[in-house]
């Protein structure tokens, strides 16, 4: 790969050890894939921040130097910053976890901890803006929904290209390779969580292919933001794959389906399979109800608010949830919406930020669970030893909470 000579001059180490370390790691990522050079990016989003999952390997983030060369927001992590106690993390985890998250904010990366950096004013990428993003569902979303262009990044490379400010130029900063290989045709309406099962089930299809989604002729409600967030989670959960393309909806109306090498079809019961698909050992009744993954948007907070105040309605008004309901969302959202999470809490939910089910050691106790998310049903099962998954729509975890 190409390097300039200010570049030459990071790699051989004249800008000190954490920027040499940085350059060497997407010289070596740009060329594996055969990257021409380096560009500029607007943006990093730094995946790796939960103990549970860096383990000690957070010391090597503790040992870096210097500041972050462009804007950069971290994933979440382990527990929420304010009520770890009450999550009943244990004291050695917390202080490893607020090390991690010192180690970063002293490099200048915003310590946002969440997986929707793109719903926070003055974080959304634009059209056609070079980033380096970690986080699938994050990743989805920024190429597909919004049109910005960012490979799968992992956690080295994505905290490299905010050190550095570039990243290799190859694979989705490439028009050439942003058209779809697999057309999708969904021969029914879609709503709610069937984005969930939807994207379950083309990420298992499509792996590595980038997917045309055709919606049925009749599906008169375009998806909205949060049907294209759970969607683009969902995607990137069971598949390979980056981006996708929704006929008329998504940013980049692919006009050339020349490239197509496949067209498969899809129809209700497909979706009922994946609503339908529960481990062995299901319990019928959930003995956890968890929304937010990815975290909650304004919108599905005040959705989830409407719910509970019917369902509690129906029942006089003072019942609360009778199970354990964990909601997430990014702490400025929380932030901004206080008044209204108090009032979801006095249902007995509990509304958490900075973290999420699947990266906090704080759910794994849960063997049966209910949820609206379609990568939850994916990664649950994985990090919580086998626990039984159930997919719904957000109304019907809602009115679960309550029977
Ligand atoms: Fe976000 Fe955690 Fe889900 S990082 S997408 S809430 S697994």
């Amino acid at each position: 790969m190409y390097l300039t000579r200010d570049e030459e001059r990071i790699y051989e180490g004249e800008a000190g050890w954490t920027k040499k370390k940085a350059m060497e790691i997407l010289v070596a990522i740009g060329d594996l894939n055969n990257a021409s050079r380096l560009i500029p990016i607007e943006s990093a989003h730094v995946s790796g921040v939960s103990y549970k999952t860096i383990g000690d390997a957070f010391q090597f983030i503790e040992n870096l130097e210097g500041r972050v060369a462009v804007k950069s927001t971290l994933n979440p992590m382990g527990m929420d910053r304010e009520r770890w106690t009450e999550m009943n993390i244990p004291e050695e985890f917390a202080d490893r976890q607020k090390r991690i998250l010192a180690a970063y904010t002293s490099l200048g990366i915003a310590a946002e901890c969440t997986c929707v950096p793109y719903l926070l004013e003055g974080c959304a990428p634009g059209a056609g803006s070079h980033i380096a993003w970690a986080e699938s569902s994050a990743v989805l979303y920024a190429n597909s929904v919004l049109g910005a262009m960012t490979n799968m990044e992992g956690a080295p490379s994505a905290l490299a290209s905010a050190l550095i400010g570039k990243t290799p130029l190859y694979g989705l900063h490439l028009p050439e390779n942003r058209l779809p290989k697999l057309k999708v045709r969904v021969n029914c309406t879609l709503t709610d969580a069937d984005y969930s099962a939807l994207g379950y089930l083309i990420g298992q299809l499509a792996g590595d292919r980038i997917p045309l989604i055709e919606l049925a002729a009749n599906q008169h409600q375009r998806p909205d933001r949060d049907e294209l967030k759970h969607l683009s989670a969902a995607i990137g959960a069971t598949g390979a794959v980056g981006l996708y393309h929704v006929k008329g909806v998504t940013a980049e109306v692919s006009g050339s389906e020349a490239e197509l090498e496949e067209e498969i079809e899809l129809e209700r019961r497909d979706l009922d399979d994946v609503y339908e698909e529960r481990g062995d050992d299901v319990n019928d009744e959930p003995e956890v109800i968890a929304m937010g993954c990815p975290h909650c948007s304004y919108s599905e907070i005040m959705r989830i608010y409407r719910y509970l105040k019917s369902e509690s309605g129906k029942r006089g008004g003072a019942e609360k949830v009778r199970r354990d309901v964990f909601i997430f969302t990014a702490r400025r959202i929380k932030n901004q919406l206080r008044e209204l999470i108090k009032e979801i809490e006095s249902y007995g939910v509990k509304v958490l930020c900075d973290t999420c089910y699947v990266v906090s050691p704080a759910f794994e106790r849960y063997k049966s669970i209910l949820t609206n998310s379609g990568k939850m049903k994916r990664y649950v099962p994985l990090v919580c030893d086998g626990a039984c998954v159930t997919l719904c729509s957000m109304e019907e975890c809602i009115k679960a909470a309550f029977r």
